[in-house]
C-alpha cells in the first residue's frame, strides 16, 4: 500500500488541527484546561468559571465573573413552545434525543441564530450552555410527570439545575458534587462529539447545527452513553459477591465493560480518580443502595485493572464511577448522558469558536475498493 493510502481506522493517532484549549496526556494520565490541571480546577473552581476559562482562554476577574454569571442566568428560561414539546415527547424518546431536538429548535427563538460574527457566536454559546441545563431539568420533570419549574436567577448554574429538576433548593453538598462533575465533563480535546461539532461547523453551518451534531454523537455507548450503561451493569450484577463472575463471563464473551478503556488514556483517567474519591466517601454513607453500588464498582475496578490494566492499557475512564455519584445526588440514570452534554456544551462551543478563527472544511479520504466502468444492463436483462 503506497503512503497516500495509509488508513488510520477511527482516525486513530491522526492530528487534524491545533488547539490551545485542552491537553490530554494519555500516557501520564494528566488533563489540562487552558493550562490548568483538572485537579486544580476541581479543587478550587466552579463550572461557570471553568466555562468562562474555556471560552475566553483565561480565568475571569470579579467583574467579568459577575457579568458572565448574569449573562448565563438571563438565558436560562425556556420558551413556551419548547416546554410544551418537552412535555409532549419526554416520555416517548431517549432524553438525549429530546435534548438534541431542543437544541436544533433554539434558532426559532434567537434573532441572531444565523449571525456568524464571533460576537454573536459567543452570545449564542452562552445561550446554549445555559439553556441546555434547563432543557435537561425540564426533561427530567416531564419524565416524572411533574410540571416545568422556572429557573431561579439568584442561584448558580449547578444549583439552579438541581432546583429546576427537583423543585426545591438543593443542599450545598449536592451542589458541590454536581459542580465538580460538570467541571470534569466539560472538555476533553478532540473526542468524538467535539470532532462531530467541528465537522459540522467546518462547513460553515451555524453554531446550533454544530452543537446538535455534537449531541447526536455523544449519545453512543462507546462515548457519552457509557455512564448510563456502566450503572446498568452494576444494577445487573446486583450484589458485590456477584461482581467477579459477571465480569469474567462478560470478558469471556468478548463483551466490552462500559466505563473502561480509552482511545487516548492508556493509564488511569485522572477524572475517574477524582470521581472515585467521592464514591469512597459514599461507601460510608447511609444508603444501602449506594453502599452496594460502591462495593460493586470497587470490586469491578480491581478485577479489570488486574486483568487488563497493565496488559492491554484498559483502565477506568470518566464514565465508570459517575453513575453511583449521580445516584447519590438524585440524578435518574437516563439523565446521565444528557448531563454529560450539559457540561460538554462548554467544550463544544469553545472548540467551535476557536476552529472558526482558522476554518478549513473537514473532508478526509477513503480508499475505494469497488469496481470501475461497469456496463449498464437494462433491468429486463439482469
Ligand atoms: C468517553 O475520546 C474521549 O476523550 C472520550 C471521553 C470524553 O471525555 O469525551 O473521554 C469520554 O467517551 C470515555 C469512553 C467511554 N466509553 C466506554 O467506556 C465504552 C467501553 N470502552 C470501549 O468501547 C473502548 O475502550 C473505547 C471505545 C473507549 C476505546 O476503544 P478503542 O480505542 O477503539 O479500542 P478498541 O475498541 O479497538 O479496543 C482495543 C482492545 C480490543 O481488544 P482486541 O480486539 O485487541 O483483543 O481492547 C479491548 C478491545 O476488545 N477493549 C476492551 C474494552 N475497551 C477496549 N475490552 C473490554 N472492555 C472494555 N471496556
Amino acid at each position: 500500500m503506497t503512503d497516500e493510502h495509509v488508513i488510520n481506522k477511527g482516525l486513530e493517532g491522526v492530528y487534524f488541527t491545533e488547539s490551545a484549549i485542552c491537553k490530554v496526556d494519555g500516557q501520564a494520565g494528566r488533563l489540562y484546561y487552558r493550562g490548568y490541571s483538572i485537579e486544580e480546577l476541581s479543587k478550587n473552581s466552579n463550572f461557570s468559571e471553568v466555562t468562562f476559562l474555556l471560552l475566553h482562554g483565561k480565568l475571569p476577574n470579579n467583574r467579568e465573573m459577575l457579568e458572565f454569571n448574569q449573562s448565563m442566568s438571563k438565558e436560562r428560561d425556556l420558551p413556551e413552545g419548547m416546554i410544551s414539546y418537552i412535555k409532549e415527547n419526554a416520555q416517548k424518546m431517549h432524553p438525549m434525543d429530546v435534548l438534541r431536538t431542543c437544541v436544533s429548535m433554539l434558532p426559532a427563538y434567537d434573532a441572531e441564530a444565523y449571525d456568524s460574527s464571533p460576537e454573536a457566536n459567543f452570545r449564542k454559546s452562552v445561550r446554549i450552555i445555559s439553556k441546555s441545563a434547563s432543557i435537561v431539568a425540564a426533561i427530567g420533570r416531564a419524565r416524572a410527570n411533574k410540571s416545568y419549574v422556572a429557573p431561579d436567577p439568584s442561584l448558580g448554574h449547578a444549583e439552579n439545575f438541581l432546583y429546576m429538576l427537583n423543585g426545591e433548593k438543593p443542599r450545598p453538598e449536592m451542589v458541590k458534587i454536581l459542580d465538580i462533575m460538570l467541571i470534569l465533563h466539560a472538555e476533553h480535546s478532540s473526542n468524538a462529539s467535539t470532532f462531530g461539532v467541528i465537522v459540522a461547523g467546518s462547513t460553515l453551518a451555524d453554531l446550533y447545527a454544530a452543537i446538535t451534531a455534537g449531541a447526536a454523537v455523544l449519545k453512543g455507548p462507546l462515548h457519552g452513553g457509557a455512564d448510563e450503561a456502566a450503572l446498568s451493569m452494576m444494577y445487573n450484577i446486583g450484589k458485590p459477591e456477584n461482581t467477579e463472575k459477571y465480569i469474567e463471563d462478560a470478558l469471556a464473551g468478548r463483551q466490552k465493560i462500559m466505563g473502561f478503556g480509552h482511545r487516548v488514556y492508556k493509564t488511569y483517567d485522572p477524572r475517574a480518580r477524582i470521581i472515585k474519591g467521592y464514591l469512597e466517601s459514599l461507601q460510608t454513607g447511609n444508603s444501602e443502595e449506594l453502599k452496594t453500588l460502591s462495593q460493586i464498582a470497587m470490586r469491578a475496578e480491581k478485577l479489570m485493572i488486574e486483568k487488563l490494566g497493565a496488559s492491554k492499557g484498559i483502565w477506568p475512564n470518566i464514565d465508570f464511577f459517575s453513575g453511583p455519584v449521580y445516584v447519590s445526588i438524585g440524578i435518574p440514570k437516563e439523565l446521565f448522558t444528557p448531563l454529560f452534554a450539559v457540561a460538554r456544551s462548554s467544550g463544544w462551543c469553545a472548540h467551535m469558536l476557536e476552529y472558526w478563527q482558522n476554518n478549513r472544511l473537514l473532508r478526509p479520504l477513503e480508499k475505494y475498493t469497488g469496481q470501475l466502468d461497469l456496463p449498464y444492463v437494462e433491468i429486463g436483462k439482469r
